[in-house]
């Protein structure tokens, strides 16, 4: 026991004496390798150790093919300075799992959208920056936090759809848990990126990422945003990753926006991103992004990874020569990717080492089936599922995507470590005893003449989505070689009374035959575990955990971009936000036009009952909060996600208001017959609306209609809140 105390004591004593600089790592012992010095402290150190050569090249990225992806090659590289010990930098897509060799492919962003579930979004984040990590890099392109704003964007899948507090709220986790797994997370891109562009006739939708567009590519569309929309829609995910999340880097997009490229736009990253929220870390540009020098370095730009010319140091250095661009203003770029990679600990740690070994595949494996389970969601159930094993013979599967594993296409796709299809899981799980019969159901008769003799059909709808293009048509008969899908449904549910459907898409689609199946499943592009998530959710082996995270219209005229070319895809490379603020279900909701599927809905395999709605104002420093008990009143166990709908008053008179807007939401996870109390925070921020004339968020005195739910329109109960001394009669 003695041994054991002196043991412990000593290794107190040791780590207090022992002199941070010499913290594991490989710093050195320059003046700068203190870690009692801030980060900033440190950076300057080191920026002025070097000479002004070296600080130039810091700001081009040094690698051309490693964007090509594949083992060993990381989508970014900027070479360091060995003279100083100052490390290299290496960065990786993506989003939804590393590209560089083969990764775990996770669910599509949308499905952890759907999951409506900080938690999972914190382990997703965590997932995929433990293998960039594994993988030898320091840093990751990843989040998406653009939003959905038509669903025919080619990077839909890639985002957490519509609505801004889901998009930024998970963004925070996200880049949470990836940076709490020790690399930089990059929030991209800002901003106003929300489409790829239309594609030329005759183009089929393959993934390459340079592809014939016809109006509105992103490369040069140029993004009219009123302020409002921006700050409220597009901007504000950002906003909450980074003065939340404490995100470590933020990528800028292609397009323009007022006028100038995203990625030389100095209200944009000097003004809005460091000055209003003060972000601290490395602005770096999104892959060609960059047009010129010196707009660029003083527009706000601190890296430009690939190609590196603009930034390369033969241009900066013709830059400064002539005067364009002050050695002040590169030392603050360069400043500021030190102090990046100073506070993400990159100098006092020795290099990742790139070795997939060091993965634990099959844990991760889980995880993603996990995920999948969380974002898959029950849009239909006639009471067929979960699917009863009980007397089951045979069941007719059809589809390709059950008997292949598909993804977004782009800089986010992934080549999966390992993958199980539909088809393999159904089989395995249902046994020797239940005949899967399997139709790639590329026609309508052969089908239905297979579903005809089944116990149960189960159809598997798809669409091809990838960056670089947008999508042409919301139909699922609109996907490049399965132009027969909708027949198909339609043909398979007149051959059998129970027919599921399972939807494996990029985002919202028209679903016409919607009333004449007998379930519903939106499992989005589900990931390499997919085909295991999918069964255990028509089985009942798992809840079907998700909601939507975007509005699934009836009609695609509907849809607030519709019939408006100006307002999509852009004419003459101008795109107009003409419907502002209303986007996504907040634009169904105030012109009155119903949905197939709302936003925030999808069905329990257990029911629920919301009580006693508690509503308190703001009082001194503690916010404003909304609390209700849920209950989970049926036989078995499930998940619910309660979601916290205000009606916020427009900034001034004659502005328009969204009818809702989501500003809380929980799941909870619960036993038959039990009961969670739940609890949301208001923060100021949350009850804001944009006042353009203030240039600032502005909370308005007044009472603000509160809406608890179910979904966008499922509201089950309503009350009111008194804001900024207003006052509820
Ligand atoms: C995408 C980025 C990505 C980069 C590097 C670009 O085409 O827009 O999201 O990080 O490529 O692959």
């Amino acid at each position: 026991m003695r041994s054991v105390v002196v043991g412990l004591f000593t290794v107190l004593l040791v780590a207090v004496a022992a002199p941070a600089a010499e913290a594991a790592g490989r710093c050195g012992t320059h003046p700068w390798c203190s870690t009692a010095l801030s980060p900033d402290d440190r950076a300057g150190r080191l920026l002025q150790a070097l000479t002004p050569a070296e600080r130039v090249s810091l700001l081009g990225g040094d690698d051309l093919l490693g964007v090509l992806g594949g083992a060993g090659h990381h989508t970014g590289t900027s070479d360091g300075v060995p003279r100083v010990d100052l490390p290299t930098l290496y960065m990786s897509d993506g989003p939804a799992g590393s590209r560089q060799g083969s990764a775990t492919a996770m669910p599509a962003p949308i499905a952890l959208g759907a999951s409506f579930d900080r938690a999972t979004a914190t382990r997703y984040g965590a997932l995929v920056g433990d293998e960039v990590r594994k993988k030898g890099n320091d840093l990751v392109f990843a989040p998406t936090l653009d939003i959905m704003r038509t669903p025919l964007g080619g990077r839909t899948f890639e985002s957490y759809g519509e609505d801004p507090f889901l998009t930024g709220t998970l963004g925070t986790s996200w880049v949470q848990g990836a940076q709490r797994a020790g690399v930089i997370a990059t929030v991209k891109h800002v901003a106003a990126n929300n489409q790829e562009g239309k594609l030329a006739e005759g183009t089929t939708a393959d993934d390459a990422l340079i592809r014939p567009i016809a109006a509105g590519s992103r490369f040069t569309v140029n993004a009219n945003v009123d302020a409002r929309t921006l700050r409220e829609i597009y901007l504000a995910p950002y906003e909450a990753a980074i003065t939340g999340g404490h995100a470590g880097a933020a990528m800028c997009s292609y397009n323009r926006l007022g006028g100038s490229f995203a990625c030389q736009n100095d209200a944009l990253l000097n003004g809005i991103l460091r000055k209003d929220w003060g972000f601290q870390g490395a602005v770096i540009a999104d892959y060609g992004a960059v047009h010129d020098t010196a707009a660029a370095l003083n527009g706000g730009l601190d890296i430009e990874p690939w190609p590196g010319t603009l930034l390369g140091s033969a241009a900066v250095n013709e830059a400064l020569a002539a005067g364009t661009v002050t050695q002040a203003t590169v030392d603050r770029s360069v400043r500021r990717t030190l102090r990046m990679m100073f506070a993400s600990g990159m100098f006092d740690r020795a290099a990742y080492r790139e070795d997939d070994t060091q993965i634990d595949q099959a844990g991760h494996a889980r995880q993603a089936r996990t995920v999948a389970e969380s974002g898959t969601v029950l849009l239909e159930n006639r009471g067929l599922l979960p699917l009863a094993t009980k007397g089951l013979k045979s069941v007719a599967l059809i589809g390709v995507g059950a008997d292949t594993f598909r993804g977004g296409g782009g800089s986010s796709k992934v080549v999966p470590f390992r993958t199980v299809t539909l088809r393999q899981a159904l089989t395995a799980r249902l046994g020797a005893g239940v005949d899967v019969r399997y139709d790639p159901g590329n026609d309508p008769a052969v089908a239905a003449a297979l579903a005809k003799d089944a116990d149960v059909a189960i159809v598997v709808g798809v669409d091809s989505s990838s960056e670089g293009g947008d999508r042409r048509c919301l139909r699922l008969s609109c996907t490049d070689g399965l132009t027969q899908q909708d027949a198909m449904i339609d043909a398979v549910a007149a051959a059998n009374r129970r027919t599921v459907v399972v939807l494996q898409t990029s985002g919202p689609v028209l679903t016409p035959w919607r009333d004449r199946v007998q379930a519903l499943l939106e499992a989005w592009y589900p990931g390499e575990s997919g085909g295991e998530a999918v069964t255990r959710v028509l089985l009942g082996d798992a809840e079907p955990g998700g909601r939507l995270p975007a509005t699934f219209p009836k009609r695609e005229e509907d849809e607030a971009t519709a019939g408006d070319p100006e307002a999509y895809p852009g004419v003459d490379d101008q795109v107009r936000y003409k419907e502002g603020v209303l986007v996504g279900y907040r634009w169904f909701d105030a012109k009155r036009i119903t949905p197939a599927y709302p936003f925030g809905a999808g069905l329990s395999y257990t029911t629920w009952r919301y009580r006693d709605l508690r509503i308190h104002r703001s009082r001194g420093r503690a916010p404003a909060t909304v609390s209700v008990t849920v209950t989970n009143t049926g036989r078995r166990r499930g998940s619910d996600v309660a979601q916290l709908y205000l009606r916020i008053p427009a900034p001034r008179a004659g502005q328009v208001a969204a009818p809702r807007q989501l500003k809380g939401f929980r799941r909870v996870a619960l036993k038959p017959g039990h009961s969670a109390r739940i609890t949301f925070t208001l923060t100021p921020r949350d009850l804001a609306s944009w006042n353009t004339g203030a240039n600032a968020f502005r909370v308005k005195a007044g009472c603000y209609p509160v809406m608890l739910g179910r979904s966008s329109r499922d509201i089950v109960l309503k009350g009111r809140l008194p804001v900024a001394g207003g006052r509820c009669r």
